[in-house]
């Protein structure tokens, strides 16, 4: 299993160009199920969730291939209507598939993810909107199961706001009979983005960018030719690189706006952001400042930074409180920073982290896709050499990760 060695202690310094957002990939691709035709999805970042998505396309008879980043999907020979447990429980996002294929084929049947890493992850807000659309599900043998299904338009209201929830609903409509309004949606950038991408199409969406949205069935969509937009958590990952190693980073072809919050709160940290329009250059304090931080859906402070943010506060002046809303288990990082040194308590969903003077590499092991990137920012500012086990959960969401890191002057190497 591969591995990744890091000597820490040297400052960042110079650009990134930041990778297209696989959490923005993962609905487009799922998307193209709604319409027949070759679809163009440029800026895919080059990732094994991206190749495990093509692959569950690929299993329900679409033909996928890479050009560097350009991914082409024909989905004319879709002729199965099946996401298997086997990439399923791999890659929760396969569930997209559900909404869009309930809506063009009016059958369907995947595979319930299960849990995960971090505790429960339901999906009853995507199967009581789709329900509430007309579909009668069923959940045989671990399989979500519609057959015979029409989508009608319905108002459904989500209780909680839910990335997943939205997109799956948002395409399930955009086919189905007449008007469905959404209410209480995620206005995370992956959301507004796929938003863009349908009504690009021929959807009829309205109220983009609100909580509300109106959107007007339509009988066909054209193919999609679209660019990913920039990923703002890998963005936000080297800045607070920069904020622990006292670096200088410049953020190429980002979107600032998409991580705002995060920025903020590394300048309240102590570092400073000059954004331009799509660049953003954050140079690190010689210590960073304490921060108090809650997650909330976009536009605060993401889940996805929780754990880079508490790495960056472990070597903070002073104790930090961060506590997450939306995931209440997931601090997996947490021992794991501790073996280097970082004086973490954890009451719940809320890491008291009381700030050291200095981490210390360690061996350690990495549990999560954003756990992970936790660790190797720590050890990147720790003194000594650090050993992260598993880092295959890295290779999930984070591209090139060791060229890119290696060229800001990081002493980094993937070992097996
Ligand atoms: C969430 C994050 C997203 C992040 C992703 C991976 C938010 C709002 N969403 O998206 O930014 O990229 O994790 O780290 O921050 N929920 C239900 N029932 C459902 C669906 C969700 O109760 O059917 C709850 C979840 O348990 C969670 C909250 O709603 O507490 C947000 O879930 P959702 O946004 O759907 O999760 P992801 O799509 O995984």
């Amino acid at each position: 299993m591969d591995k990744l060695r890091i000597s820490g202690g040297r400052p960042l310094e110079g650009t990134v160009r930041i990778s297209g957002a696989k959490n923005a990939a993962l609905p487009v691709m799922a998307a193209t199920l709604l319409a027949p035709g070759v679809h163009r999805l440029r800026n895919v970042p080059r990732l094994r969730d991206t190749q495990t998505f093509a692959r569950v396309l690929e299993l329900l008879g679409a033909k996928v291939a890479f050009e560097d980043h350009l991914l082409m999907i024909d989905t004319l020979g879709v002729n199965s209507v099946e996401a298997p447990y086997e990439l399923v429980k791999t890659m929760r996002a396969s569930i997209y598939v559900l909404g869009p294929l309930l809506a063009r084929f009016g059958r369907a049947r995947v595979s319930l993810p299960g849990g995960c890493a971090w505790g429960p992850r339901p999906v009853n807000l995507h199967l009581t909107g789709l329900q509430a659309m007309g579909a009668a599900l069923d959940i045989e043998h671990g399989y979500i199961v519609g057959n015979n299904v029409k989508l009608k338009g319905a108002t459904v209201g989500f209780d909680v706001v839910s990335v997943g929830a939205t997109v799956q609903l948002m395409m399930a409509a955009v086919l189905a009979d007449g008007q469905t309004v959404l209410e209480n949606v995620a206005l995370e950038p992956d959301v507004t983005a796929l938003g863009e991408v349908l009504i690009a199409c021929g959807a009829r969406i309205e109220g983009l960018g609100s909580r509300r949205l109106t959107i007007q069935g339509v009988s066909a969509l054209r193919p999609i030719d679209a660019t990913i937009i920039p990923d703002r958590i890998e963005a936000a990952t080297f800045a607070a690189a920069a904020a622990m190693t006292r670096g200088k980073i410049r953020l190429e072809g980002v979107v600032p706006d998409h991580f705002e919050a995060a920025l903020r709160k590394l300048e309240e940290s102590g570092c400073a952001v000059q954004r331009g329009a799509d660049s953003v250059t954050v140079t690190g304090p010689a210590r960073p400042q304490a921060v108090n931080v809650v997650t909330q859906p976009f536009p605060g402070f993401p889940t996805d930074m929780q754990a880079q943010m508490i790495a960056v506060c472990a070597l903070a002046g002073g104790t930090s409180v961060i506590e997450d809303t939306i995931y209440f288990d997931r601090f997996t990082h947490v021992p794991e920073l501790a073996r280097m040194g970082a004086r973490i308590e954890l009451k719940g969903n809320v890491a008291v982290v009381k700030g050291v003077d200095r981490l210390y590499g360690a061996q350690v092991m990495a549990t999560d896709l954003r756990a992970s990137a936790s660790l190797v920012n720590a050890a990147l500012a720790a003194q000594g050499e650090t050993l992260i086990d598993r880092i295959y959960h890295l290779d999930r969401g984070y591209e090139a990760l060791e060229k890119k890191l290696g060229a800001l002057g990081a002493q980094i190497r993937r070992v097996n």
